[in-house]
Formats: structure tokens, sequence, C-alpha cells
């Protein structure tokens, strides 16, 4: 795989997020309160809203526009909600973050 630099994890706050720009997509990175870090497609699978802008809870982001609860490990809607936005393979190397490239250029085609 072809891992891409994106900052350490302390750029991002507890139970939050940022957002990574690529030609392909948008990514929101998150960082949970246990300190995980999950990267997932910055958006809903609902009608597109910035899960990067929701509230993070347990390993799930409640998206800001109608409240689906995505999952950050799977990408999946929990609940009655049904749907799915892509994960995107991260690696955590003392606290510095890299997502994997291929998997993007894959996403667009
Ligand atoms: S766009 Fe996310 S819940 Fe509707």
């Amino acid at each position: 795989m072809n891992w891409h630099p994106i900052g350490e994890i302390s750029d991002i706050p507890l139970r939050g997020s940022r957002c990574v720009k690529t030609p392909h997509m948008n990514i929101a990175v998150f960082r949970t309160g246990e300190d995980e870090v999950y990267a997932i497609e910055n958006r809903c699978p609902h009608k597109g809203g910035p899960l990067s802008e929701g509230i993070v809870h347990g390993n799930a982001v409640t998206c800001p526009l109608h409240n689906w609860v995505i999952s950050l490990e799977t990408g999946k809607a929990l609940g009655a909600d049904d749907g799915a936005v892509r994960t995107i393979p991260l690696r955590n190397e003392g606290g510095r973050l890299y997502i994997a490239l291929e998997s993007l250029v894959m996403a667009a085609e």
C-alpha cells in the first residue's frame, strides 16, 4: 500500500475530527475518546452531510444534518437506517497518521 502522511493524532481533538481533502474525495479523520483513530468518507450515506462536523460518541459519529449514526469502524449506518460510507485504511505509527492512497484511487473509478 502507498501510505500518505496526514499529520499527527495530536492535531485532532479528542472526540473530534479533521477533514483531509484529496483529489478523489474528502475524508473525515476521527479521534475517539479512547484515542482510536478512523478515516471515512466525509459524506453521510443519507444525503451527503459533512460527517466531520458531527458528534463523536464511542466508535460512532452522529451526522449533523438528520442524526443518522455512522459506525467509524465499518462506515455503516447503525440502528434502523440503511447505508454506508467508504472506510479508508489508516495507520497510526507512534502518533503519526497515514492513509492508504490506493483505496482512494479505486474509490474514484
Ligand atoms: S445527511 Fe446525514 S443524516 Fe441526513
